[in-house]
This record gives C-alpha cells, sequence and structure tokens, in this order.
C-alpha cells in the first residue's frame, strides 16, 4: 500500500467549450469546438473536403450549451469540494476573453467570469490549474487567418496569455500551455484550426503550425516566469503507451519510432528547447523537408529560453505497433487507434483499457525528462443508467480508476516524481470526439442527453463517494466497499 505524498494534488479536469456553454453571453465570440455538429461523426464531418466551420441548420451543436457551467460553477465547485478537491484543471475559453481573438482589447466580463470560478476554488482550498488553450481556437482566428499555419497567431496568443497570467497569477500557480499538442499528428482541426480546405492534410502546415505554438508556448513560459517565479508552467501532451506487436525487430523499430513521433516529438521540443536530432527524419516521412518551415534563428533561442517546468499529459489507453500486415484485427482509440492487443480489454468505445501502461508511461517520461509529471486526464467513458431510485451505480468507472491510481501508486515507488493526478470529466460533459453526453466520465451525473434534453440537475455517482474517500486516505483506500 503507498500512500500519496503530502501535497499531491488530487482532482478533477474539464475544458471550458465541454462544459461552460453560455456560448453568446457577455460578449463571447465563438470558437471551433462550437462549430462541430454532436453525433459520433463528428470528427469525420470536420475532416471532409467541403467542411468550412459553417454552423447547418438541420445540426446539434451540443458545445453551446455544454451542460451550463457558465451559470451553474458554484454548485459544481462546491461538488468538488465536497469530494475533496485539492485541485481542478480547467481552461480558460481564449473566445470569452477575446471574442475574435485578433482584438487588442479583452472583454472584461469574460475576465470577471475566471475571476469568480478562481474565487470559489479558493474559497474551498481548491487550487486552480489553468489550461490556457484547449481545442476552443476562436472561430475567427481559424477562418481569417487559416488557424495556427499563421504565424500572426503567435501574437494573439501570447496577448491571450498575457492577460490569462497577469489577471490570475496571483492567484494561480499551475498553467498549462496547449491541450495535447502532439494531438495534431491525427487531427490537426481542434489543436490547430486547420481543417482539410485550409491545409489540414498538407504536413507542412501541421509541422508549421507546431512551430508557431512551440513559439507561443515558450513565450507565455517567459512571461508566467516574469510575472511571478513560483508559477510553474507545463506542456500537455496525450500519452499513448506504445508497444511492439511482438519481438520482430521491424515491429521494434517501427514502434520506436512511433514513440519518438507522437508521443515525445512536441515534449522533446517544450522541455528539452530544441527540435530533437530524429526531426529531419521525422519530416522526410511526411514529405516535409526542414527547408520547407519558417523558423528564426530568434524563434529557436526563444525555444531554448522558454522550456517547460514540468511535463502533463492525458493517458486512456495504450496502442501496439504492427508493421507487416500479419494483424488484421484493429481497434479505434483516443484519435488514433491501431492493431488489438490480445492481453487489454476496450472500453465501448474501442479505447483499449491499460493501467500498467501508465506505470510504464511514467516511467518512461520519467528517464526521458527528469521533470515532475502531473497525470492531467484519465478516465472511462461509459453509459451510466440511473436507477429509478435516483441513484447512479458505476463499478466498471471505480475499477478503471483504481488500477490507474495503483499504477500511479507503482511509479511513486518507483521514484517517479508524480504531482496529482485529475482524471477527465469529473462531472459529465460534452464528449470532444462524438459530441455525446451519453459518453460520460463524471463522478457526478448530470441529467441532460445526446439531443440536449434534461433538467441539467446533478447527482453524485457512486463513484463520488468512493473517489472522496480515496483522496481522505491519500490513495490508500481503494476499494468499493463505502456507503451510497
Ligand atoms: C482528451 C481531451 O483527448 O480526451 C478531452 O483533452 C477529451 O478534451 C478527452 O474530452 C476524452 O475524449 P472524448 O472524446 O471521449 O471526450
Amino acid at each position: 500500500m503507498t500512500t500519496f505524498p503530502h501535497g499531491f494534488l488530487w482532482g478533477g479536469a474539464t475544458a471550458a467549450n465541454q462544459l461552460e456553454g453560455g456560448w453568446q453571453e457577455d460578449g463571447r465570440g465563438p470558437s471551433i469546438a462550437d462549430a462541430l455538429p454532436g453525433g459520433p461523426e463528428r470528427f469525420a464531418i470536420a475532416a471532409s473536403p467541403d467542411f468550412d466551420w459553417s454552423l447547418v441548420p438541420d445540426a446539434t451543436y451540443p458545445n453551446h450549451l455544454g451542460i451550463d457551467h457558465y451559470h451553474r460553477f458554484k454548485e459544481d465547485i462546491a461538488l468538488f469540494a465536497e469530494m475533496g478537491f485539492k485541485c481542478y484543471r480547467f481552461s480558460v475559453a481564449w473566445s470569452r476573453i477575446f471574442p475574435q481573438g485578433d482584438e487588442s482589447t479583452p472583454n472584461e466580463a469574460g475576465l470577471k467570469f475566471y475571476d469568480d470560478l478562481i474565487d470559489e476554488c479558493l474559497k474551498f482550498d481548491i487550487q486552480p490549474v489553468i489550461t490556457i488553450s484547449h481545442y476552443e481556437l476562436p472561430l475567427h482566428l481559424a477562418k481569417a487567418y487559416n488557424g495556427w499555419r499563421n504565424k500572426a497567431l503567435i501574437g494573439f496568443y501570447e496577448r491571450f496569455a498575457r492577460t490569462v497570467i497577469e489577471r490570475y497569477g496571483d492567484r494561480v500557480k499551475y498553467f498549462l500551455t496547449f491541450n495535447e499538442i502532439n494531438s495534431a499528428a491525427h487531427f490537426p482541426v481542434m489543436s490547430q484550426g486547420l481543417i482539410p480546405a485550409t491545409g489540414a492534410n498538407d504536413k507542412r502546415n501541421v509541422f508549421q503550425a507546431w512551430h508557431n505554438q512551440f513559439v507561443a508556448s515558450a513565450k507565455a513560459v517567459q512571461l508566467a516566469h516574469a510575472f511571478d517565479p513560483t508559477i510553474q508552467v507545463g506542456c500537455m501532451i496525450i500519452y499513448a503507451t506504445s508497444y511492439a506487436y511482438d519481438a520482430n525487430p521491424v515491429n521494434q523499430l517501427a514502434n520506436l519510432q512511433h514513440n519518438q513521433d507522437f508521443n515525445f516529438f512536441c515534449a522533446d521540443v517544450q522541455v528539452r528547447g530544441a527540435y530533437p536530432r530524429y526531426t529531419h527524419r521525422y519530416l522526410a516521412e511526411n514529405g516535409v523537408s526542414e527547408a520547407d518551415l519558417d523558423r528564426t534563428e530568434a524563434e529557436l533561442a526563444l525555444l531554448k529560453a522558454g522550456t517547460v517546468d514540468f511535463i502533463s499529459f492525458s493517458y486512456y489507453m495504450s496502442s501496439a505497433v504492427e508493421v507487416t500486415g500479419a494483424v488484421k484485427d484493429t481497434v479505434a482509440g483516443n484519435l488514433m487507434g491501431g492493431v488489438k492487443n490480445p492481453f487489454l480489454q476496450a472500453s465501448d468505445w474501442g479505447w483499449q483499457i491499460d493501467p500498467t501502461g501508465l506505470r510504464i508511461a511514467l516511467n518512461e517520461l520519467s528517464d526521458r525528462y527528469q521533470k515532475p509529471l502531473f497525470v492531467v486526464e484519465n478516465g472511462l467513458g461509459a453509459k451510466d443508467v440511473v436507477e429509478p431510485d435516483g441513484r447512479i451505480f458505476d463499478p466498471y468507472r471505480i475499477d478503471y480508476l483504481r488500477a490507474h491510481i495503483e499504477a500511479i501508486a507503482g511509479a511513486l515507488r518507483d521514484g517517479v516524481p508524480v504531482m496529482g493526478y485529475t482524471p477527465w470529466g469529473c462531472i459529465d460533459l460534452v464528449s470532444a470526439s462524438t459530441g455525446q453526453m451519453s459518453k460520460r466520465y463524471g463522478f457526478i451525473y448530470v441529467d441532460l442527453d445526446d439531443a440536449g434534453h434534461g433538467t441539467l440537475a446533478r447527482s453524485r455517482k457512486q463513484s463520488f463517494a468512493w473517489y472522496q474517500r480515496v483522496i481522505a486516505s491519500k490513495g490508500t483506500l481503494l476499494d468499493d466497499d463505502v456507503m451510497y
């Protein structure tokens, strides 16, 4: 049994676009998430050649309402406090602060909302952890500037980050610059605001957009440290532990390169401050040469000067690499699928559940970077059933989370410095990939269905009582024999 360290940041994580709603209130502008229709086809629609960010009359747009957290955040924070949260990871909706993204003056009403949210957290000794940009680029920046491929966005982001850090930095000590920055390898729509019509299918644009984001991230780190040297800024990546399918050296090499290209590339730049040695190979395999990219000496120096303090990552699943074509069985996953790993079960959405992979991830990241690590997303998207008496039993979610907490405990025993754990969607919210409400992650149930019908009432699931005891016992009481 491992007692988690004093100061370990137990909490939960959300993103503005997936729970706030109030999409047109108090001066907020539209974001790219507002233009994604609901339903399992939303990513396929956004990746189709004729998608142009326009809203169409017969579609639903679940991010417009979210779970109405904009009006109910006090009730939600009180529930987080009741669970004993030490921190709460949320994002600041860029278009609430700069509705179009390219204005020079921020929207005071938007700033005020986060003042109130932060103060509400602090009232309960919950430390805010802010993601500066989480899949919610102002729509205008995607439409008028073609998203992150345009260097103008560095300046707009810098202004946004400066505004956020200077306004909240007296009360907030943890910032993450970009959510899952490496996700652009598979789906640059949400993290770079690139769609096929504006170059999502041209890898040169994706690499240029990444470079622009790396520079913007480095500037944010510098701004935060200049404002208050005790502020810690992290990068944020998707980490999907990857195994070679078998001992075939061909698969082993492919897996090694997959790890470099997907799991490590962005973090290598943000943590070490320079492009890694395999960049040339990675670019070339994507038909891009270093000369194709617009990277100035001043920008490269900035990358060195603005390295992050810690690495945060999401971990939901692992993947397996098989390149000979011998294995035909495939599975879906968090933005990327792959071959089926015969040792693992998958969630109802096909994501392969692998708690041991989290212990491996923590060891791999720690070995590579020697920096503190923060698990800022983890969880099981599942369908919940409300019993006639209103209770929601979710032993499957408890099983998933328990196994992953045990994996973190294992990594702590391995000597890995883990700062905290914020399970994803601590309150049910709109799924990023499918726009569904029925893909639920929360400890708190929200009465809202995929069509947007429901009372929005909140209720505690079985896992709520369980997580409350996990936190109170510093991670030592993990059984589900809690009163509910
Ligand atoms: C992460 C994202 O990839 O996974 C979140 O940072 C997202 O925004 C989460 O919600 C879970 O994915 P999904 O598609 O089930 O909502």
